[in-house]
Formats: structure tokens, C-alpha cells, sequence
């Protein structure tokens, strides 16, 4: 397996450009079963869990043909069942549910894998489709869905943790073809949510209010094919200035849709980071001490969960105590023992990591434990003194378009390093 090889301690420079999200890409592909005719995607980031998707699709009869940072995909006629261990492979794959159940009525995939952070249950998936018309069984850990007919209907899809990105999706997705007005209340806000709407709407689909909490979605008789551009990744964009900030860098995101990373942006300015917008491009810029800041990860327009990991690791370098509290996913905090190995001091007290940081980071090797802890122990790896072995970075693979070559293009000093 390989593994990252990092030598801390040098300030990050220049201009990096940010890549289309993963988090849209991957239900905007799946969206593209709804239809016959062929779609293209643009601004596709080069990731495992996109090539994983284009599998998943092939499996169910589509064809996907990749084309630099494009795709075009078309699901002529496709089969309702997926591959089982493909679609195990990738949380991410429970997307296609909504598209094969909207188009065909029915559909089987595998109950989905991914990162493991925390219990991620499907069941407000389930309820969101069931108040749909549609019937679910479970047997040998596939999914079967049938619904000899969608009817829109007024639902709620909020879970004890808050709405949920995918079941959003997934709801929406199917009632954009069911009979009737889909009402769905306590949706996600999610700026990917918006773009899987734009895309669905260019598709023929009638949706308002995508990125609030309600939104309604006016059943078609079809969808027909559309173009799109993916929305940057604003979780790629809030990892890089991190990372610049943590090295005492400058760095400049190109195309990082700054409306998106309001809070992740306001964290890092109370942290005593500077950041100046211009336009769609932001420049992250650190000169003093980095400062103590609490945080509580909540959905959109909260912090984001998917950045909770980094932020630990800049916080690990302000002098005091940061509270960082979990609100989305229990136990997210596997990324805490292996920042131990750097010589991080962070206790976990139910939700709450506490963080005593200005304590010296040395480099150790570590083992990444999921994506975004990957991008954690990375971010501490480029600051600790001396040299810093990450193992296990397929998981970094599966969300972060060719990171290695993009911080060594920033002056990091990291290398890949081939495993068997
Ligand atoms: C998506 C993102 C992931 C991000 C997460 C939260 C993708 C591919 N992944 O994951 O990177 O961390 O949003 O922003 O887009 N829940 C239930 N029942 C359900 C579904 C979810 O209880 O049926 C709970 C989860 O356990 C969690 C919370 O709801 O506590 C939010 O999860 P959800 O928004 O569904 O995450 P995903 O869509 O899987």
C-alpha cells in the first residue's frame, strides 16, 4: 500500500486550484441513471471514489467514458441491480437508490460501505422513500426496493444528528419522477445538495428551494439528458488553507467559492489567520501565533464535520486550550491516537476532543484511519520536526485529487512512496 512520506517544517507558497467536489460529483453521476440520454459532467475531480462510481454505473448497464476532467455517461437501459462488492466498497454508492427507484421502481444494491466514522445508518433514506409509495425488504445485506408506483408526498427528513446530505438526495432524486408534489422538510442545506438540484433542473426536473430546509420538487414524466460543471470542493479549499496556515504560509485558492466557507473562514480569522477575497479566490495568509478556538461541527451552514479533523491539527499548534466538539458523527475522532504519535496532547471527552495545544510535533509514522483524518495527520505531519511516514493513503486517494503533487507544487516537501 502506499504511504506518504513528508518532511516538516516548511512554510506553504503560492497558487493552488481547486477541484470539482466529491460530495456532488458522486449523486450527480448517479442522478445521471434517471434518464436515457447521455449526460457530461464537467470539472470532474480524478479520485478513487469517482472511478469507483463510474464501476457502479457500468455494472448497472450504463456507459461512462471519462475524458480528462470530464465525463459523459449514458444509462441507455440499465439493470436494478448493482454490483454487491462494488457498491460495498463506497458510502457514497447509496446514492444510486433514489435514481434506480425513480426510473425502473425498483432496485437492489448492497448496504453501502465507506469511511468508518461512527454508526452511519440508511434508515432516513428508507423513511424518505417509503413516504414515497415505496416497499423495502432486507435480505443477505442487500437493500430490495419496489414501489408499483411514486406518489409526492409531504415528509421530514431530520435524523437525531440533523438532516441528512445523501437521504436528501436520495429523496429528492426519486420525486423528481414520482406523480404529484414531494414536499421535503428539514433537508439538507448542503451546497452539494444545490448542485445535484441545478443539475437535476437542467435535466428537466422541477425543483425550488434546494439549499433551505424545504424543498419541493413538482414530479416529471421524464428527465432527458443535461451538461454540468461540479461546484468546487469547498472541503478541498478549507483542507489547503489549513494546511497554509498551519505552515505559516501564503496561499492562494483559486476558484474556491468563498460563500461556502463562511465558517470555516470565520474559525480560521479568530484563530489569528488572515484571509483576503477576491473574487472567486482567497488567499490564506499566517504571520503570529496561531490562537485557541472552540469548535462544534453542525450541519450547513455550521463547520463542517469533514474538517474537524484538520482544524484539530492547527489547533495542536496554538498555545492553550481548544474544545472541539463533534455534533454530526459520534466517535469521529480516530485521527486523536495517531496525532498522539506526533506528540499531540488531545483527550476525548464524549463529543469533545480537548485540545492543550503549543506542544512540540515530532515526525513519526502514522496510519491514516479515514479520509479526512488522512488530511489531518498530513497537515500535522508538514509541521512536526523531522520526517513523517503516512501509511494507508488510499483513503486520501478517495477524496483528494492528487494531493501530493499539488502540496509539492506549493513547496511541500512530500513524497509518494509505492507500497506492495
Ligand atoms: C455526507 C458526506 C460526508 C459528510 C456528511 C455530513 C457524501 C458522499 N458524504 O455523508 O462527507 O461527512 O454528509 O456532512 O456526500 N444519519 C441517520 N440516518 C440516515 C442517514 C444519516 O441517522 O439514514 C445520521 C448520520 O449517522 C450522521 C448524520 O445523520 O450522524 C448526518 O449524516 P449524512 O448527512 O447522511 O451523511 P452522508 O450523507 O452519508
Amino acid at each position: 500500500m502506499d504511504s506518504l512520506l513528508i518532511k516538516g517544517g516548511i512554510p506553504l507558497h503560492g497558487e493552488v486550484t481547486i477541484s470539482g467536489a466529491k460530495n456532488a460529483v458522486l449523486p450527480i453521476m448517479a442522478a445521471t441513471l434517471l434518464t436515457g440520454d447521455p449526460c457530461v459532467i464537467r470539472r470532474v475531480p480524478d479520485l478513487s471514489d469517482v472511478r469507483f462510481m463510474g464501476q457502479i454505473l457500468t455494472s448497472l448497464g450504463a456507459t461512462v467514458a471519462f475524458d480528462g476532467d470530464s465525463v459523459r455517461i449514458q444509462a441507455a437501459k440499465i439493470k436494478p441491480h448493482g454490483d454487491y462488492e462494488l457498491i460495498r466498497k463506497m458510502r457514497g454508492s447509496i446514492c444510486i437508490l433514489g435514481p434506480l427507484i425513480g426510473r425502473q421502481h425498483r432496485a437492489k444494491v448492497s448496504m453501502p460501505g465507506g469511511c468508518v466514522i461512527g454508526a452511519r445508518p440508511i434508515d432516513l433514506h428508507l423513511k424518505g422513500l417509503r413516504a414515497l409509495g415505496v416497499k423495502f425488504t432486507m435480505s443477505e445485506g442487500y437493500v430490495c426496493a419496489r414501489a408499483p408506483r411514486l406518489m409526492g408526498t409531504e415528509l421530514f427528513l431530520g435524523g437525531r444528528s440533523g438532516p441528512t446530505v445523501l437521504g436528501t438526495a436520495n429523496v429528492m432524486m426519486a420525486a423528481t419522477l414520482a406523480d404529484g408534489v414531494t414536499v421535503i422538510e428539514s433537508a439538507a442545506c448542503e451546497p452539494e445538495v444545490t448542485d445535484l438540484a441545478k443539475f437535476l433542473v437542467a435535466m428537466g426536473a422541477k425543483i425550488e428551494g434546494a439549499g433551505s430546509p424545504t424543498i419541493t420538487i413538482t414530479g416529471v414524466k421524464e428527465l432527458h439528458g443535461a451538461e454540468h460543471e461540479v461546484v468546487p470542493d469547498r472541503i478541498e479549499a478549507a483542507t489547503f488553507a489549513i494546511a497554509a496556515a498551519a505552515t505559516k504560509g501564503e496561499v492562494k485558492l483559486l476558484g474556491a467559492r468563498p460563500e461556502h466557507l463562511h465558517a470555516v473562514l470565520d474559525k480560521l480569522r479568530e484563530a489569528g489567520v488572515k484571509i483576503e477575497r477576491n473574487g472567486n479566490s482567497l488567499t490564506v495568509k499566517r504571520t503570529g501565533q496561531v490562537k485557541p478556538v472552540d469548535i462544534t461541527t453542525l450541519p450547513y451552514a455550521g463547520f463542517p464535520t469533514d474538517v474537524q479533523a484538520q482544524m484539530m491539527s492547527l489547533m495542536l499548534l496554538a498555545p492553550g486550550i481548544s474544545i472541539i466538539t463533534e455534533r454530526v458523527f459520534e466517535s469521529r475522532f480516530m485521527h486523536v491516537p495517531e496525532l498522539g504519535r506526533l506528540g499531540a496532547d488531545v483527550a476525548i471527552e464524549g463529543p469533545s476532543a480537548i485540545v492543550k495545544g503549543g506542544k512540540p510535533l515530532s515526525g513519526a509514522p502514522v496510519m491514516a484511519s479515514d479520509l479526512r483524518a488522512s488530511a489531518a495527520l498530513v497537515i500535522a505531519g508538514m509541521v512536526a520536526k523531522g520526517s513523517t511516514q503516512v501509511n494507508r493513503i488510499y483513503h486520501l486517494d478517495r477524496g483528494y485529487e492528487k494531493i501530493d503533487a499539488k502540496l509539492a507544487a506549493l513547496g511541500a516537501r512530500i513524497q509518494r512512496v509505492k507500497g506492495e
